[in-house]
């Protein structure tokens, strides 16, 4: 058995690489490189997919969240609160809008953003929580809003890592104001080069990021405010089509693998993610933590197994939000899981004998 990595895109990309080139010759012949059909295409079966009324295909998911703050008018002076453990481009979609970041633990079980400490955060300035489904895993959505309707403040979904889990038996992207997708080629759902997207079920929102997303213009050469070039590319849109039809049965199958290794993984020295019975996860990632993360990426390493960190640093410890003025010991649980998180393999192509493999290794720690 060769070494077995902790995401692998080439066997996923080497099956459908038929279907993939034929969608792209069709964007080839119809040179319809930016924005376009294949775009629109596969904006309408995506917000089919989530069950919302729009979706609105963007150049990255960092966009999406940037484009996402502009669309609800915020700005210079106002505050977003998201979680302190998330990938940092939660942060910068708040940043790029000139607005302020404004961090929040998260819980020590579910490590999703922890809604008790929400509104202890809460000033005037405040106009919109983000919430993370991290790792693929939906945060509590319901608490979260509850917070946000009693404060008159926006919710939004960063589902950048989430495409197809479901709260509650719903799919998530409808949930808040709108919802916030990545589709960097790692993702569950990931195309063939740089993409993002905003699902709402808002129609002035989604008119609204259309007109951002093409240089603040419904009617071209009239531009109605200072707009943007981030709109998705037609060679991503046409790949996106094609590997959407396959994302619940990758999504089953990541669901199974991660069956496998809660079930048998029975190690006590390492800690995995509460799922709570109302969050159905597409695992992403499948983070656990252990004491020496070091020691024990080590030793995988030594089984042949690469693993990785998903985040070693806490957004309110980086050298980029220094001006902040965070220290360690602000968000004790966020802390805790950088310093100690390790990502096992988790990919839907891995083999059974290969999640075996892993398990063993893990249990032999
Ligand atoms: C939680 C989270 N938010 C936002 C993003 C930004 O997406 P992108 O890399 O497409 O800009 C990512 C992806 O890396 C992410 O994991």
């Amino acid at each position: 058995m060769s070494k077995i990595h902790c995401l692998d895109l080439k066997q996923q990309h080497q099956k459908i690489k038929t279907e993939i080139f034929e969608a792209f010759e069709k964007v080839y012949e119809n040179t319809a490189f930016s924005g376009g059909p294949f775009v629109e295409k596969f904006e309408n079966e995506y917000a089919a997919f989530c069950g919302t009324k729009y979706a609105i295909g963007l150049n990255n998911g960092t966009t999406a969240l940037h484009l996402a703050m502009l669309a609800l008018g915020i700005g210079q002076g106002d505050e977003v609160i998201i979680p302190a453990n998330t990938f940092i481009a939660t942060a910068w979609g708040v940043s790029h809008a000139g607005a302020t970041p404004v961090f929040v633990d998260c819980d020590p079980d579910t490590w999703e953003i922890d809604a008790t400490q929400i509104e202890a955060k809460i000033t005037k300035n405040t106009k919109a929580i983000i919430g993370v489904h991290l790792y693929g895993q939906p945060f509590d959505i319901d608490a979260v809003k509850a917070i946000a309707d009693k404060h008159n403040l926006y919710m939004i979904e960063d589902a950048a890592q989430a495409q197809g889990a479901t709260y509650k038996g719903v799919r998530i992207g409808g949930f808040g104001e709108m919802a916030c997708f990545s589709f960097y080629p790692g993702k569950n759902l990931g195309a063939c080069g740089e993409a993002g997207g905003v699902t709402t079920n808002y129609e002035k929102y989604a008119t609204h990021l259309r007109s951002l997303r093409n240089h603040g213009s419904v009617v071209r050469y009239y531009h109605d405010e200072i707009g943007y070039n981030m709109r998705m590319g037609g060679l991503e849109g046409a790949s996106l089509s094609v590997k959407l039809k396959y994302l619940q049965g990758w999504n089953e199958r990541r669901q199974s693998i991660a069956a496998l290794y809660k079930n048998n993984i029975t190690n006590p020295k390492v800690k995995m993610q509460v799922q709570p019975e109302w969050a159905k996860g597409i695992y992403h990632l499948f983070v656990v933590t252990v004491a020496d993360k070091d020691a024990f990426v080590k030793h995988l390493e030594q089984h042949d197994i690469v693993a990785a960190y998903h985040y070693p640093v806490p957004c309110h410890l980086q050298k980029a939000y220094a001006h902040l003025g965070h220290k360690e010991g602000d968000f004790p649980n966020a802390e805790y899981l950088a310093s100690h998180c390790v990502s096992l393999p988790m990919y839907a192509e891995l083999t059974d004998a290969e999640v075996t493999k892993v398990i063993e290794s893990v249990n032999a720690y």
